[in-house]
């Protein structure tokens, strides 16, 4: 980690509640993606409330973990972007009462909930139900949703050289039934070879036939009729099909005995049975036993991105990706075995897999993002960070915020420090034979403990390095070390530069009549004690500044310091 250099990634020890009332001054609107991992309230004392780890039998158990999220979530909601999303893990017996705290919290924007395998085995119960799954619940505003994934172009081939471009060949039929659908059951024909095609009584055509459909036009798929005139619908090629003529009515029956008529590719059903309507139609004509389908230009596709399947599938299951996509992780005990990995021992309980944070950053972020977990334990969500921008050259950055867990028994336990800090150091170096990251792959990070001051001790507590910190934090989402000297740079946007200077004097002044020179920038922003006496002295020798108090700065978010 280099000294000297801003720190986009943060990780900041203590209660959740400051940390987001911070983030709240200093990231507002900011945030594109929220993961949270929180306690699930299992009643096995997993969090503390009003200083004491809540129990089974606490009788107030449920109302407190919902006032615990609320305080939280609420405060969380101000820090997304327009697109922003909030994903929330949570288990099975606490989904319904956590769904409609976030229904409640971030009204018009639940987007749906993914469901994870979390594990293979069978953990029985009385009741002989293994639990096997968790959820992911996820609000985005307007602007948001998944990646997806490009759709595959390997189906459309053009074997007939249609000047339309390649084509796949879709279904010809609809789940609607001959009673639902009157004018789309009927028997179709080949108009080149004149072959007839039964239709599936419990899956009638896509499209309906003009002769049956007087008023056609009120149609807005349009007819088969006018499908077959554009060359939509494809019919089985004549060399290779089956063709069978029954020339009696005996003959045709006997066919329905033995199963020997067309029948549905998959399900093999018969499509022409004893109860087939007008029967005697299918007599004495050629009747294909392919399926005419239709042809799918690969230019009509309304949208060439998959939507991401609700279902987090494991590897070992067999999947069909064709038309969704569909998010793979491994089972929860994958996150234990990387903290093993990392420190030698299982030093956190029930982390998440880095893989399953993963792969839902890589649907839910793009690569400029910051992402922000609240409830951060080991630290998953920041390796995840680093490993998805590694894949992709993204330049993610991270903000966990994890508490130290503390109690009277254990007064020196400090998670955030020992472990999600401590994990992130390791992964940054590089663990196991895995390769570490540069700084310029995210390699970094600022950790920061808040301290609670009274507003009216402000004057008298603030030092310049918190003024420097919030500051930079506030205007540019970065820590950084604190430079020496009395005029401080917090950043430069185009060609002004940032500065705070905390003792207005004629020794600062003179530093700062130089500073435009000595740093090529042609305007400047200065926080400082006497911002209007500043700016006088400054203008009077031909210096433009806007100056701004800087104990305003801090204490009011939206002010001066934003107009610039
Ligand atoms: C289920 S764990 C999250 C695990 C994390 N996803 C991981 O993979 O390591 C929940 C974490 O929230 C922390 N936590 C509980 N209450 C908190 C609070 N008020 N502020 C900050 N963290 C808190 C707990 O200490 C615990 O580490």
């Amino acid at each position: 980690m280099a000294a000297d250099t801003p720190h986009r990634n943060l990780i900041i020890e203590g209660d959740n509640f400051d940390s987001l009332r911070l983030l709240n001054t200093t990231h507002a609107g900011k945030i594109r993606v929220i993961y949270i991992d929180p306690p699930y309230n299992t009643g096995n004392k997993d969090w503390v409330y009003n200083d004491s780890y809540v129990g089974k039998n606490d009788r107030w158990r449920h109302s407190q973990w919902l006032e615990f999220l609320y305080q939280r979530l609420t405060l969380a909601r101000d820090l997304l972007t327009p697109d922003g999303v909030i994903m929330v893990s949570i288990n099975d017996e606490n989904r319904a009462r956590l769904e409609l705290l976030m229904d409640e919290i971030f009204p018009g924007m639940r987007i749906g909930s993914l469901v994870w395998r979390t594990k293979d085995s069978t953990s029985r119960t009385e009741s002989n139900l293994s639990e096997v799954h968790e959820h992911v619940l996820v609000y985005g505003r307007e602007g948001f949703s998944f990646q997806g994934s490009s759709k595959s172009t390997k189906k459309y081939k053009n074997r007939d050289n249609d000047p339309r471009g390649p084509w796949n060949i879709d279904p010809l039929t609809v789940n609607a039934d001959r009673f639902e659908r009157a004018g789309f059951f009927y028997p179709l024909q080949n108009p080149k070879n004149g072959f007839w095609y039964p239709c599936d009584p419990d899956r009638v055509w896509a499209y309906a036939s003009e002769k049956i459909i007087e008023d056609i036009a009120r149609i807005r798929s349009g007819s088969m009729e006018h499908w077959i005139r554009e060359e939509k619908i494809i019919f089985p090629n004549s060399e290779d099909e089956r063709v069978v003529i029954w020339n009696t009515l005996e003959e045709l029956k006997l066919a329905i005995k033995k199963g020997d008529v067309p029948v549905t590719p998959k399900r093999k059903k018969p499509l022409i049975s004893e109860d087939t309507p007008n029967l005697e139609f299918w007599v004495g004509k050629p009747v294909g036993f392919g399926r005419p389908g239709f042809k799918k230009h690969w230019s009509d596709l309304n949208s060439y991105v998959n939507p991401l399947s609700s279902w987090i599938s494991r590897a070992n299951e067999q999947l069909d990706e064709d038309d969704i996509h569909i998010l793979v992780s491994p089972n929860a005990g994958a996150g234990t075995e990387v903290i093993q990995e990392v420190f030698g021992s299982r030093v956190f309980s029930y982390p998440k897999p880095p893989a399953l944070i993963k792969e839902l950053l890589k649907q839910a972020s793009k690569p400029q993002d910051i992402i922000l977990d609240f409830f951060a334990g080991s630290g998953t969500t920041g390796q995840a960070v680093l490993e998805l921008n590694a894949d992709d050259k993204g330049q993610r950055s991270f903000i966990l915020c994890s508490s130290t867990e503390s109690n009277d028994k254990e007064p020196n336990k400090n998670i955030c420090r020992d472990v999600c800090a401590e994990r992130m150091r390791r992964v940054i170096q590089g663990y196991n034979q895995k390769p570490g990251y540069s700084s310029i792959q995210g390699g970094e990070f600022a950790y920061i403990q808040l301290e609670k001051m009274e507003v009216a001790d402000l004057h008298f507590e603030l030092d310049p390095k918190h003024s420097f910190q919030l500051l930079a934090l506030r205007r540019f989402q970065v820590a950084m070390p604190v430079p020496e000297g009395s005029i401080k740079l917090l950043g430069r946007i185009d060609d002004c530069d940032f500065l705070i200077c905390n003792e207005v004097n004629e020794y600062t002044v003179q530093e700062i009549l130089n500073w435009t020179r000595n740093h090529a920038v042609s305007k400047l922003a200065i926080y400082c004690n006497r911002p209007e006496s500043l700016q006088e002295q400054l203008s009077s020798n031909g210096v433009q500044a806007n100056c701004y108090s800087l104990i305003d700065s801090l204490m009011f978010v939206q002010g001066a310091d934003y107009d610039n």
